[in-house]
């Protein structure tokens, strides 16, 4: 029986720190994650790669992985995360690496119009998403998934694998919207998974001015007493 993960969610900078720890599942996590992102980047035709990460944090997962590609000059799109001092960290990175040409930028990545002349990305990153945010959003931001991305486009998302019933609603969501399975790997305790999807559907256009998701949206139905600061809703 995989047991829940209590993390500190007060302060999103903080958290990040659990990554030092390389043993922790989390950075497990991110392993398999970079892992995932270097397989597309090797796999797309010699032009630009285009990567958008949702609620990227410091971009761990992104420049973590690509800091030394050869190709990592040729990635542009962007990468969003609402924490100032995570997308200055990321800002940074991305800087240091020679990745310049994919905007980080400091927004709030459940609005639509944060999207906006972006073009359509070869690779979606959703990465410690899911467990923040309940049913309706998670369903919303799949279907958001089709104005983003084009027919073959890859989305990986990571799951918490201490909900599976979790995982099987969002794979359904995926599934309603003509993506396809096509990894799914856990990290050592199975605490986390991540799974990489592919877009089997025609794009949709991007509609503007919408809310996707209310991230903290799963913890609306805590039971009382439980503190607000930690969460075991998914990393
Ligand atoms: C669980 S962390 C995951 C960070 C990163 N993707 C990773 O796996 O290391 C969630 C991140 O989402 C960011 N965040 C929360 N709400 C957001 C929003 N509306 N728009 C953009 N980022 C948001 C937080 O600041 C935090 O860095």
């Amino acid at each position: 029986m995989v047991k829940p993960v209590a993390m500190d969610i007060s302060d999103w900078n903080k958290w990040h720190q659990e990554y030092e720890d390389s043993n922790s599942e989390l950075a497990h996590r991110a392993r398999l994650v970079q892992k995932q992102v270097v397989a597309v980047v090797d796999t797309r035709a010699p032009s630009p790669v285009s990567i958008v990460s949702i609620c990227g944090g410091q971009g761990r997962e992104l420049f973590g992985a690509l800091e030394d590609h050869p190709r990592r000059g040729e990635i542009t799109g962007r990468l969003v995360e609402l924490d100032p001092d995570n997308a200055a960290h990321a800002r940074e990175w991305a800087h240091r690496a020679g990745m310049d040409a994919l905007q980080v930028v400091n927004a709030d990545a459940s609005l639509s119009e944060t999207y906006d002349n972006l073009g359509r990305a070869d690779l979606v990153i959703l990465s410690g998403v899911f467990g923040h945010i309940d049913e309706k959003d998670q369903k919303r931001t799949v279907s958001f998934l089709r104005e983003i991305c084009d027919t073959d486009s890859t989305v990986v998302w990571t799951s918490y694998e201490v909900r599976p019933e979790r995982t099987a609603f969002i794979e359904s969501c995926f599934n309603e919207n003509d993506f396809e399975r096509v990894a799914f790997e856990l990290t050592p305790n199975d605490t986390f998974g991540v799974v990489v999807e592919r877009n089997q559907g025609i794009p949709l256009p991007l509609r503007l001015n919408r809310k996707i998701f209310s991230f903290g949206s799963s913890r609306k139905r805590r039971e009382p007493g439980r503190s607000t600061n930690t969460d075991d809703s998914g990393g």
